[in-house]
C-alpha cells in the first residue's frame, strides 16, 4: 500500500541530502512537475528555480496560467518563450520519435543555458514510472521516447534528480492531495505537447488548427461532466490528421482535414478502455469544431481503441 504522508516526508530528506546547491524544476504546470516542484521546495526553499519553456505546442491560454500556478505555489520562476526555435527546429520533421527527441533535446539545451549562466548544477525533473518503463531501454522494448527520458541527449551537463521515479500516476495525485497541490485532478498533457497530437509536421498553422480543437473537446465534455451527463474521463483531447476529405459547407465544396476525439478512462496510464460520450455531446463538439474551423476541418471521427493495443496519444 502507497502511503502518501511517509512518502513526502522520506522524500524531503532524501532530497536535502542529494541537492548541493541550486536545482533547477522543468515546470509544465502539470500534475507530475507541480508535485515535484512542491516537494522539492519544501526540501530546498529558494535554492529551487522553476523553468517553464514555452515550445509553442501548449494548449489555449496555457502559459499564462503556467506563470500564475508559479507565482500561487511561491516559487522562485523564469519564463521562457522558445516557441520560434521549436517550431524551426521541427520544421520538415513528420516522424513521432524524431520529434520526441528533437523536443526532448532542446528541453535540456536550455536548462543547461539557464544553469550555466545561474550556476545551476541539478535539473529536476516530474517523471514517473509509466514515462520510463515505455521509454524502454536494458530488457523492454521502446513503445515511445517519452520526452523526460529517451529524448535525454548522452553528453547532458546537469545532474538529474528525479523524485516520482517510482511512482504512477494515482500515486502522485495521493501526495498532491497531501501537499493540497491545487492541480491535483488535472488532466495528464504531455511534454511535447500539441506536437504529438498533429499527425505529421507539426507547423505553426497546424498548431493552431489541434490547440483551437483541443481547447473545444476539453470544454465540452467539462461541461457536459458537470452537468452529470456523463463520467469526466481521465484523458481527454483532439488529434488533428491532416488527410484532406470531401464535405459540403453550405452549397460549397469543402475539402478540409480530419479531427479525431479522443477520451480514455485509466488508472496509471499503462492501460486504458476508450470512455463512451454520449452521441448529444459528441454532436455538439463535432458542430463546434466545423464551425471554428470552417474551410481547415470537415469531418470529425471518435478514437474507439483501447491501450493495448493502441497508446492514449496517437503519437
Ligand atoms: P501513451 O501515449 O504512452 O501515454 O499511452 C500515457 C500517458 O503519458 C502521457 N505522455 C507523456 N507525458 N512526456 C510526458 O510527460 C511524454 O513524452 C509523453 N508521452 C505520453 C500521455 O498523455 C498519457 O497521459
Amino acid at each position: 500500500m502507497f502511503h502518501a504522508e511517509r512518502f513526502v516526508e522520506k522524500s524531503i530528506s532524501i532530497l536535502q541530502s542529494e541537492i548541493q546547491g541550486k536545482a533547477l524544476i522543468a515546470f509544465s504546470g502539470g500534475v507530475d512537475s507541480t508535485v515535484c516542484a512542491a516537494l522539492v521546495n519544501k526540501a530546498v526553499g529558494d535554492q529551487l528555480i522553476a523553468v517553464h519553456v514555452n515550445t509553442g505546442y501548449m494548449r489555449k491560454d496555457e502559459p499564462e496560467q503556467v506563470k500564475q500556478l508559479m507565482r500561487t505555489l511561491g516559487l522562485n520562476y523564469r519564463y521562457i518563450n522558445a516557441s520560434t526555435e521549436y517550431y524551426q527546429a521541427l520544421t520538415g520533421v513528420e516522424d513521432p520519435e524524431k520529434k520526441r527527441k528533437i523536443i526532448g533535446e532542446k528541453f535540456i539545451r536550455i536548462f543547461e543555458s539557464v544553469g550555466r549562466k545561474e550556476d545551476i548544477h541539478y535539473l529536476v525533473q516530474g517523471t514517473i514510472a509509466p514515462d520510463w518503463i515505455e521509454s524502454g531501454g536494458g530488457l523492454r522494448d521502446t513503445i515511445k521516447s517519452h520526452h523526460n527520458v529517451g529524448g535525454l541527449p548522452k553528453d547532458m551537463k546537469l545532474t538529474l534528480v528525479e523524485p516520482l521515479r517510482d511512482l504512477y500516476k494515482d500515486e502522485v495525485r495521493k501526495v498532491a492531495r497531501v501537499l493540497k497541490i491545487p492541480v491535483a485532478e488535472r488532466q495528464p498533457f504531455p511534454g511535447p505537447g500539441l506536437a504529438i497530437r498533429i499527425i505529421g509536421e507539426a507547423t505553426p498553422e497546424r498548431t493552431k488548427v489541434v490547440r483551437e480543437a483541443c481547447d473545444i473537446v476539453e470544454k465540452e465534455i467539462e461541461h457536459a461532466a458537470a452537468k452529470g451527463l456523463m463520467e469526466l474521463p481521465w484523458q481527454y483531447f483532439a488529434v488533428l490528421i491532416p488527410i484532406k476529405t470531401v464535405g459540403v459547407h453550405g452549397d460549397k465544396r469543402a475539402y478540409g482535414n480530419t479531427i479525431a476525439i479522443r477520451a480514455v478512462q485509466s488508472v496509471d496510464a499503462m492501460t486504458c478502455h476508450y470512455s463512451t460520450v454520449p452521441h448529444e455531446v459528441l454532436d455538439t463538439i463535432s458542430t463546434k469544431i466545423t464551425n471554428t474551423l470552417k474551410k481547415k476541418v470537415n469531418r470529425i471521427v471518435y478514437d474507439v481503441t483501447n491501450k493495448p493495443p493502441g497508446t492514449v496519444e496517437w503519437e
